[in-house]
């Protein structure tokens, strides 16, 4: 009895430590939690709450690169809570409020602590408004690529893998939130914008333009895109009515063309391999080359920086199964993401008259694939599961290694049951977050009389390249 009540009381004065008291026996909430701890981004996302939607208004001069925004979060928090967090780098702040009520607030690096006038409780569902404005920034990742907000040639483009998207609205900017969204953009009357989900209404007044877009399907706030420029827009559906919306900027226009013209075909093929497609609209956007320094999986339609070959456009469509509906749980798992991709490529190839996946595979192990063999060897710098640190998270052993670790499960489970698989897994997590640690289980489950020890031994979890083959 003794001991209990000292550790009840030492936990009553950490609580009154952290918030003020209101006695009567109710315990106060804390604060949230500035991060949520991923292992390479620990401020990434923020504790004490799940958003459930964002209302994006933002206004944006490309001559000036200034924008003007209103995020309106409509949350829930997930344990009684005195103040939370908001991810947001750079910009002003004007205005926040909590329910409608002005809210204290303060800023340190990304963080954006939020102390609503009254208290949340567990449960309950708050609206948060933040007004904010300036010339947002763009982000250098870890491993050297630029993110965040990136003016280009002819306007700008939000890009956010892995932490970007705090550069242009405030969130909880970690892959395991993920939530709808609705967003307008205004712009100068002349400039086009595009972004994810549907467009559902555009009009000009004025001399500005406003489009808004709807998504109603969970996304993770690194796969949100804005695209400012002037584009030359395509609309049609797919065979089964999926609607197809590019956009592609017009000096890119004859060399994007004819890959455009095969994403109802890729569409098809990758829902005949990874199952039902699990968004409501897709599409491309193309910009100038040298506008970004890498493609993005952006939701619905992927970014890409110069016109894409047909390959590159189905790494991307496929990281709409994997990667934005089936999302990782924390940023090691991105081979998740990029394995699959990869894989989705080598099946591309294979179903086209190119290598084969095997092919593939021994290229890679034996040093041939690439022409440099500091690019052979980087295959085995690390294992696929476990990266070193943030830098290298997108580096060969999550995109090559990973793929062929899918690989090495296909030889073992044989190609019908690894389709199967790939189907399977792309169901079992549909909208949700999964880590290596799920997907060992589901490939176990999936064929319980195999032995796949060596596998994630070896291959998945193991330093350097693996003995057998
Ligand atoms: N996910 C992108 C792709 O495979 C590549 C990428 C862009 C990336 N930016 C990144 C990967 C930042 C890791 C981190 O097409
Ligand atoms: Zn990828």
């Amino acid at each position: 009895m003794r001991t209990l009540s000292l550790r009840l009381l030492v936990a009553a004065a950490t609580f009154t430590a952290l918030a003020a008291c209101s006695g009567g026996g109710t315990v106060d909430g804390a604060p949230g939690g500035s991060g949520v701890r991923d292992p390479y981004f620990p401020k990434a996302g923020n504790g004490g709450y799940d958003v459930g939607h964002y209302d994006l208004t933002l206004d944006y001069d490309p001559d000036a690169e200034h924008l003007a925004g209103t995020a309106v979060i409509t949350a829930r928090a997930i344990r009684d809570l005195s103040a939370f967090n908001l991810d947001l780098k750079g910009l002003d702040v004007e205005k926040v409020q909590v329910e409608g009520r002005d809210a204290r607030f303060n800023r340190a690096g990304q963080e954006l602590t939020v102390r609503p006038a009254d208290e949340l409780d567990d449960g309950e569902t708050f609206r948060v408004t933040v007004r904010y404005s300036g010339e947002p920034e763009t982000i250098t990742d870890p491993d050297g690529s630029e993110e965040g907000w990136l003016p280009t040639a002819d306007g700008a483009v939000g890009l956010g893998e892995p932490t970007g998207s705090m550069a242009w609205f405030p969130g909880s900017h970690h892959p395991s939130d993920k939530a709808a969204y609705d967003v307008a953009v205004t712009v100068p009357e002349g400039f086009g914008v595009v972004s994810n989900g549907e467009l559902r209404d555009e009009w000009t007044r004025g001399g500005r333009t406003t489009s808004t877009w709807h998504t109603a399907e969970p996304m993770s706030s690194h796969v949100v895109t804005v695209a400012v420029g002037d584009w030359e827009t395509g609309r049609s559906t797919t065979d089964d009515g999926l609607p197809v919306y590019t956009a592609v900027d017009p000096e890119q226009a004859d060399a994007s063309r004819k890959v455009l013209k095969r994403l109802p075909e890729i569409m098809g093929w990758a829902q005949e391999k990874f199952g039902p497609y699990p968004f409501s609209s897709t599409g491309a956007i193309v910009d100038r080359a040298e506008d970004a320094g890498y493609a993005l999986e952006t939701q619905n339609r992927p970014y890409f920086p110069g016109a894409p070959d047909a390959v590159l456009l189905v790494h991307e469509l496929a990281h709409q199964w994997y990667g934005n509906s089936v999302s990782p749980k924390t940023w090691r798992d991105m081979w998740l993401n990029e394995g699959f991709a990869t894989y989705a490529e080598w099946l591309w190839q294979e179903d086209h008259g190119g290598d084969t996946a095997r092919q593939t595979f021994e290229a890679l192990y034996d040093g041939t694939y690439y022409d440099d063999e500091a690019a052979n060897e980087s295959v085995w710098a690390f294992p696929p599961a476990d990266p070193p640190d943030a830098a290298h998270i997108s580096d060969a052993p999550v995109y090559q290694r990973g793929a062929m670790v899918l690989h090495r499960i296909r030889e073992t489970v044989g190609d019908k049951a690894f389709r199967e698989l790939l189907r399977g897994w792309s169901a079992a997590h549909r909208h949700g977050n999964a880590d290596t640690g799920d997907f060992t289980a589901y490939v176990e489950k999936s064929a319980p009389d195999e032995d796949f020890t060596e596998i994630w031994e070896d291959w998945l979890r193991g330093d350097g390249r693996p003995e057998s083959r």
